[in-house]
């Protein structure tokens, strides 16, 4: 089969591998329908994930078909259309027994594309699959489920729940990319009385207010802390979400919020950042960090088919698997081609390489 295989920082070639196999009973092997990219991929590619071999097949979201099952297989059967999530659980250890799928000590969590081979491929050996897939409801294409694999997750659990939004809280979701934008549409599920985005560029920024940013802050021209307290009476937001990963985002979200609000850091940090205890010592604070446990996909899953939330606002780009390689050039490139998220399709695609998809109606 062909797959896209990691080579070492910078390396990545769509090239021919072994097929895969079933190694134990509760494997499947999935024929891959649809798969995409995520901003962790270009992260590894940067070399910034080490644990990640050369050699190793990227990509850890997809939906495809069974092929294949394993002998202790019993609920799947050949034929069924799945979601292959970014976390995969054992199903057994203490911390899958609590729907802490993220932590996993027995062989789950994030393996996909790190410790195991990934899901940019044309077939992928899915281990503990019983407890790891999602049965695709009838009517719902790829694409409706396919964001569901990462981004909705882990916005919703690791932003949205983590942070206790509430119903006419001012929510400010610093950085507007997929994850930011993900947190937006989400947050709209509890109704706060106002949401505020910020971000560096201006076409995430167009892309915020239409995902449904009531107010947008570039924060390279204007002082985000002290627009947003003119909005609060001087308080600050209840809670800020940081979708970037760097210092600066950290530090300036725990400066947005009010007392007793909340920071929900989603960003993956590869540098430490300053907590600033002595200011924010008095100020009744909570901060929380997490990985996503997909623990909510059914729930998520239930929104998109009854269309509460659309999800393929984020499918920006189509290619065939085939043409991964070019995928990855325009995804990296999201500056200048408005690239939030590009889907790999396994059968002909009905856009041209690369064509950019009218986004349907904002806001539902
Ligand atoms: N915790 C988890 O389980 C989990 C899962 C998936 C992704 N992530 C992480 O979430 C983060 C966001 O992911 P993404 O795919 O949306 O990334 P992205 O790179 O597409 O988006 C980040 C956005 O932040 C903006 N930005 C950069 N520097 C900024 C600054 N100083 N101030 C304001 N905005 C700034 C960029 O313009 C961009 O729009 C990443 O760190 C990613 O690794 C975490
Ligand atoms: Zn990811
Ligand atoms: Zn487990």
């Amino acid at each position: 089969m062909k797959a896209l295989v990691y080579g070492g920082p910078g390396i990545r070639t769509w090239t021919d591998v072994p097929d895969p196999v079933i190694h134990e009973p509760t494997d499947v092997i999935v024929r891959i329908d649809s798969s995409t990219i995520c901003g962790t991929d270009l992260h590894i590619l940067k070399g910034d994930v080490p644990a990640v071999q050369p050699g190793t097949i990227l990509g850890h979201e997809a939906v495809g078909t069974i092929e294949e099952i394993g002998s202790a297989v019993t609920t799947l059967a050949v034929g069924d259309r799945v979601l292959v999530s970014c976390i995969t659980s054992c199903g057994r250890c203490r911390f899958c027994r609590e729907a802490k799928y993220g932590l996993c000590t027995g062989g789950g969590g994030w393996i996909f594309g790190h410790l195991i081979d990934g899901l940019q491929a044309e077939y992928a050996r899915v281990p503990f699959a019983e407890t790891s897939v999602y049965k695709v409801p009838e009517g719902l294409s790829d694409e409706d489920v396919l964001f569901l694999a990462d981004i909705l997750p882990t916005a919703y659990e690791v932003g949205v729940l983590n942070g206790r939004l509430e119903p006419g809280d001012t929510l400010v979701v610093v950085g507007a990319g997929p994850i930011g934008l993900a947190t937006i549409m989400t947050a709209k599920l509890f109704t706060p009385a106002r949401i505020v985005a910020v971000d560096l560029a201006d076409s995430r920024l167009e892309k915020a207010r239409e995902f449904g940013a009531d107010v947008v802050i570039n924060n390279g021209r204007e002082d985000a802390v002290a627009k947003v307290l003119e909005l609060t009476d001087g308080l600050g937001a209840d809670l800020a979400v940081e979708a970037v990963g760097v210092p600066d985002t950290f530090e300036l979200c725990t400066s947005l919020i009010r007392p007793g609000g909340r920071v929900a850091n989603v960003g993956v940090h590869g540098h430490s950042a300053t907590l600033h205890l002595e200011t924010l010592w008095i100020r009744d604070v909570t901060i929380t960090t997490g990985l996503v446990d997909t623990s909510t996909t059914p729930k998520l899953l239930k929104l998109i088919e009854e269309r509460r939330l659309d999800p393929r606002l984020f499918a920006t780009h189509h290619f065939a698997l085939a043409d991964t390689e070019a995928a990855y050039d325009v995804f990296a490139d999201a500056a200048t081609t408005s690239a939030l998220k590009v889907v790999l399709a396994a059968h002909p695609v009905e856009l041209e390489p690369g064509a950019l998809r009218e986004p349907a109606l904002a806001g539902v």
